[in-house]
């Protein structure tokens, strides 16, 4: 039996976020939202817990999961030589969307770093996950509450629809703000390196630290002969059941390509989406349009990507068309989610 509980996101009721705790600390799973995406959270210091998150969502063992914390002076618990940078990073970043890379400690069971000798840790800002967080008083491993391959949930709806049933309870506190999960930067060597890009930017990251490099993971299609240094980014992601062509170019070209495309493929019977913009919608005539975001404002776009993935599903449409986006600051995760979500294909025009 799965429990559905509603808190406040700035307010949670301390007894449910206790119910929780206890949850957690008695080996169960929770599903909780962070400002990111939801998460599915086990106790990371009970293996036999862990190992539940893997198959509630269908997971391979062989990726990865993030350790949550709550409190600064944890991270000397769970990683081992924590460069300066990275105390640089959570200074100004933590709590908030970054996850970062470190050698592990001794005590992380191995089941949460699929064998790596490497721990990936973040401490949430949501309300809601940090007080659960230090209210168990253990680190919480958690990563997106989808089924495996599903977009990343943004809402209680998500997670309901993708775990109701798989889980003890699911927390519902709203719709999740930044949309996208955490930038990940690897910590080990000797420029930090994002394998995930997120909602704290490469430009942000610069403006700390001095230098930052991208994986080149983050910008193209992963190939079989490439062992990738996260192992999340090797998996087909984000996929919604249609599919998706991403169409890039000048936007009053993209536009006039979409509409050429979806007259086509209405004229042979199939049901297209078309995920546009505020500036772009009032453009099409046919098909599906869903309104992602607002272009001036690249923040709403991400916040709404994965919602939009879903609905599209929802609507039982055969062809998605994307318009493309720019890849600097937060364009640079919108991109890479949608090019997961399009298995890569794009349309230049
Ligand atoms: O925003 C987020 O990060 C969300 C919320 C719930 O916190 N969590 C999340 O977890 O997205 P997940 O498991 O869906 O994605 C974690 C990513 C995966 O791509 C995984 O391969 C990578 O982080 N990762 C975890 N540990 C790693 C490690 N030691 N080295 C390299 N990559 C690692
Ligand atoms: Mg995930």
């Amino acid at each position: 039996m799965t429990k559905v509980v509603k808190l406040d996101r700035d307010n949670p009721d301390i007894n449910l976020i206790d119910e929780a705790a206890s949850i957690l600390l008695n080996g169960g799973l929770v599903a909780f939202p962070t400002e990111t995406v939801y998460g599915i959270g086990a106790n990371s210091l009970n293996p036999d817990a862990v190992a539940k998150i893997f198959i509630a969502k269908g997971r391979p063992q062989d990726n990865p999961l993030i350790l949550h914390i709550s409190e600064f002076q944890d991270l000397f618990k769970y990683a081992k030589n924590v460069p300066n940078d990275a105390l640089k990073l959570a200074r100004q970043f933590w709590p908030g969307p970054l996850t970062m890379i470190f050698e592990k400690s001794d005590i992380v069971p191995s089941i949460n770093t699929a064998g790596m000798n490497t721990v990936a840790i973040r401490m949430p800002s949501n309300k809601i996950a940090h007080t659960l967080i230090k209210r168990a008083g253990i680190p919480v491993s958690a990563p997106s509450a989808n089924l495996s391959g599903k977009p990343s949930p943004t809402d209680a709806s998500h997670v309901i629809s993708d775990l109701y049933g798989r889980v003890d309870m699911i927390i519902d506190g709203g719709s999740c703000d930044v949309g996208v999960e955490s930038t990940v930067v690897d910590m080990t060597g000797e420029i930090p390196t994002i394998l995930r890009p997120g909602g704290i930017t490469k430009e942000m990251i610069m403006g700390v630290v001095g230098s930052v490099e991208v994986d080149p993971i983050v910008y193209k299609k992963p190939s079989l002969d490439v062992k990738p240094k996260s192992p999340g980014m090797k998996y087909k992601h984000y996929s919604p059941d249609a599919e998706v062509y991403i169409v890039k170019g000048n936007i009053g070209d993209v536009i006039k390509k979409i509409q050429e495309l979806t007259e086509f493929q209405l004229n042979n019977g199939k049901k297209v989406g078309i995920m546009a913009t505020e500036q772009t919608c009032e453009k099409y005539r046919n098909g599906e349009v869903l309104v992602v975001g607002n272009r001036e404002r690249p923040e709403t776009i991400a916040k709404n990507l994965f919602r939009c993935l879903r609905e599209f599903d929802k609507k039982g449409v055969d062809v998605v068309y994307a318009e493309g986006f720019d890849y600097d600051e937060i364009g640079l995760a919108i991109m890479n989610r949608l090019e997961k979500a399009a298995g890569y294909k794009e349309i230049n025009v």
